[in-house]
């Protein structure tokens, strides 16, 4: 079983991820971590606690994170996942309250407890792991790997034409973890913007009628209907998920090692992510990136997971 931290911004496909997670007995989630990103870090926190507590899964720790990117003002994403990060959902209050160790403390204890053992799946901005490899520098041989959802290689931006919305929000932090030594795979818009999850697919949960069902219903419809309307995309592409299956269903995507960086510099492609494929530095691979999927597979074992758990 693949043992891993979620550092999240919870977030509409955050919140499936977490779901995700629940549903699938090959990974066990050891806490939650909490950055600023979709939503501020504070309304993030309560996403995290009530979807949990709408899941049945309270026993999970979560943890208040960086509340801003290391340099860059903060940016969240209302029109993407709503007023509260969840779309149309509304979730109960949670009854739950995060732990008291900071985010970046948590990553280090629970790293440093099983050195060898913690993987990192990371599906929002990358200011914790930065800060947890600038102020714990001894994390960087003891993470299994890292598991970005982020950029955009051969693919256009989602927030700017050429960044993604992950990297752009703090590409320093981005930076820090591309060179960081920590072994990381990139799932970019170039495989997640392939894994759509129909209209179609979601009357699927409106036929469940549970309150998990009911708020995957409402919550991925959200982001649908933005997509469809900002970006002509008709579904909703399942990023975060996807890079959770990269931890365990890897024989779903195409992943090669390159030599992987992010432009820090604040012009027009500040944020964008790229790959010396000719390697014209002669440098080796500090990373792999994803760069095709077999998306409809991926879906359906998605739809499946989702379904059972929802039921
Ligand atoms: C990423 O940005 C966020 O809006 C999503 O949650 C995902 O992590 C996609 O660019
Ligand atoms: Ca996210």
């Amino acid at each position: 079983m693949k043992r891993f931290i979620l550092d999240t911004d919870p977030g509409i496909d955050d919140a499936l991820t977490i779901l995700y997670a629940l549903a699938s007995p090959e990974v066990k989630m050891e806490a939650i971590t909490v950055v600023n990103g979709n939503c501020p870090m504070e309304q993030g926190v309560i996403n995290a606690l009530s979807v949990l507590e709408l899941a049945g899964a309270v026993h999970i720790p979560v943890a208040k994170g960086m509340d801003k990117p290391l340099l860059l003002p903060v940016v969240n994403a209302e029109v993407t996942h709503g007023k509260n990060g969840l779309g149309y959902a509304e979730l109960p209050v949670p009854r739950t309250s995060p732990v008291k160790e900071h985010a970046v403390e948590l990553i280090h204890e629970l790293v440093m407890q099983d050195p060898g053992q913690i993987n990192i799946v990371a599906i929002g901005p990358l200011t914790n792991i930065a800060m947890a490899v600038r102020l714990y520098p001894q994390i960087v041989g003891a993470v299994e790997h890292i598991y970005i959802m982020g950029g955009a290689i051969n693919h256009c931006g989602n927030m700017t034409p050429l960044a993604e919305f992950n990297i752009y929000c703090d590409p320093h932090a981005a930076s820090i973890v591309f060179h960081s030594g920590i072994p990381f795979t990139l799932v970019p818009l170039d495989v997640t913007y392939q894994t759509l999850m129909t209209a179609e697919d979601l009357r699927r949960f409106e036929a469940i009628k549970t309150p998990l069902s009911d708020f995957i219903v409402k919550a991925s419809r959200y982001v649908m209907e933005y997509l469809s309307e900002s970006q002509e995309i008709m579904g909703c592409a399942l990023n975060d998920p996807l890079a959770l299956a990269a931890l365990f269903k890897k024989d779903l995507l195409e992943i090669s090692p390159l030599v992987l960086d992010v432009d820090t510099n604040y012009g027009v492609s500040m944020g964008k992510t790229f790959a010396d494929f000719y390697n014209y530095e002669q440098k080796p691979a500090n990373g792999d990136a994803a760069l095709d999927v077999k998306a409809r597979d991926f879906v359906d074992h998605f739809l499946e997971r989702m379904i059972k758990l929802s039921q």
